[in-house]
């Protein structure tokens, strides 16, 4: 089988459609991209079934969708002010900037190869800052969140007195955060610009422990739910030069990427210490009343932090295939039926004799259970390999027997197994046929 490389995903996304690189059209900006109509299908199936997974099977977990834009006092009692920085140097001959952590410092430098030229490493804060409103001052300062889980502590308190939530529940928001990565690189695999989905789960402190255990045991499921080959998954413990100084604990689950073994899905078991900061900070206290106890506290926190960019990532990549059929190459991406950007192809094998006709109604009746796609044009066996390519999982050929008896051809995208079902029993195939899906 050939191998999945960086450069054959991102040479896919852009000829299907899937990713752009942003501004292309001026030379690209770095680390910023563009999802095109598969990409942005893809991506909203997965935020949904994440959200799904969260919000609708799992007890007690509410939604928010805070502001991107928070009080610069929020950044300021998280500690990301003082301390969400990597260390930086430059190139004095160049002007070249470096993580000073991912190059060799004894070494010339890796661009213009000249030698003792790097500057002392100094601390660059990763948060991207603006002003808001008409000043421009130290007053004015904000700041595009770096992470969405700060939006939903300084909430708590107004989830619990507005939605009767009790202790352990979780509170679950997808949205955009930023941060000035100075090595970008690996495609959407670090960008300026991504999506978090994440999940803070109050607890009892003295419960965190089991909730900690239950929290990554489920988050390792819904991977194998999402048809992920659960061989290219496996967990990594931070140490302790990893782990944040008010961490407990915290698991990596790690994906094996086209460029090697690499995060994709952080539980962190991040004890009282967001609670207890804001407490500090804005002067009100953020506790909970046990209703049956009485017992004041201030929660412990079990995080599941989920890159929704990187998921995206990581779906094309396990889902990339190059089969050799025969002498010929079949570019295939296995995409589970339930985040395929396309679940229907409908595919009239000619235009005439009122086959089209029939095959157009077909797909608008079909739209109302499935994202599907109509296509009439080129050879049968070259439309099967345009939706092979895109994961498009179930295609539908109408032909002359159609028209006698009202069955059509249903083709499978993995096995490409093509059975004869009447019309009628469509939606009740393919819907089973997605349930029962197991990746060869
Ligand atoms: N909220 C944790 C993170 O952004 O990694």
């Amino acid at each position: 089988m050939a191998e999945v490389t960086m450069d054959k995903i991102v040479s896919l996304c852009k000829r299907r459609g899937f990713i752009f690189q942003s501004s292309e059209i001026y030379g690209g900006l770095n680390g910023a991209y563009d999802y095109g109509p598969l990409g942005v299908q893809l991506k909203n199936n997965i935020r949904d079934f994440w959200w799904k997974e969260m919000t609708q099977l799992h007890d007690n977990i509410v939604g928010i969708d805070a502001s991107i834009l928070m009080a610069s006092k929020v950044w300021e009692a998280s500690g990301h002010v003082s301390n969400f920085s990597d260390p930086m140097v430059d190139c004095k001959e160049c002007k070249s900037r470096f993580r000073a952590d991912q190059i060799d410092l004894n070494a010339p430098c890796p661009v213009c190869g000249n030698k003792d030229s790097f500057t002392e490493p100094r601390n660059f804060n990763l948060m991207f800052e603006t002003h808001i409103g008409a000043n421009r001052d130290a007053s004015s300062v904000v700041y595009l969140r770096p992470e969405t889980a700060q939006g939903i502590y300084v909430n708590f308190k107004n989830v619990v007195a507005s939605s009767r939530v009790k202790i352990p529940f979780g509170i679950a928001q997808i949205g955009k955060s930023f941060r000035n990565e100075i090595t970008t690189k690996n495609f959407i695999f670090r960008s300026c610009e991504f999506e978090q989905m994440e999940m803070q789960f109050f607890v009892k402190p003295g419960d965190d422990e089991e909730w900690f255990s239950y929290w990554k045991e489920q988050r390792m499921a819904f991977y194998d739910k999402m048809g992920i080959r659960m061989d290219h998954l496996r967990w990594h413990q931070h140490g302790s030069d990893e782990l944040a100084f008010y961490a407990k604990d915290a698991f990596d689950i790690q994906f094996l990427f086209p460029m090697g073994w690499q995060e994709l899905e952080g539980i962190h078991s991040r004890t009282d210490y967001d609670l207890t900061q804001h407490t500090k900070f804005c002067g009100k206290k953020q506790d909970y009343l046990d209703p049956i106890t009485n017992e004041r506290y201030i929660p412990y926190v079990v995080e599941t932090s989920a890159g929704l960019t990187r998921n995206v990532l990581m779906a094309l990549s396990d889902a990339y295939e190059e089969e050799d059929l025969d002498g010929d190459t079949r570019t295939v991406l296995h995409f589970h039926p339930s985040i395929a950007p396309v679940e229907v192809a409908v595919l009239p094998l000619v235009k005439k004799d009122g086959i089209a006709e029939i095959a157009e109604e077909l797909e608008k009746e079909l739209r109302n259970d499935f994202s599907t796609f109509y296509d009439q044009s080129g050879a049968i066996g070259r439309r099967y390999r345009r939706m092979d390519e895109i994961g498009t999982p179930y295609c539908i050929t109408v032909d002359y027997d159609t028209k006698e008896n009202d069955t059509v051809t249903l083709r499978f995208r993995d096995s490409m197994e093509q059975v004869r079902v009447a019309k009628n029993d469509l939606v009740k195939t393919i819907k089973e046929a997605t349930k029962n899906y197991k990746r060869k």
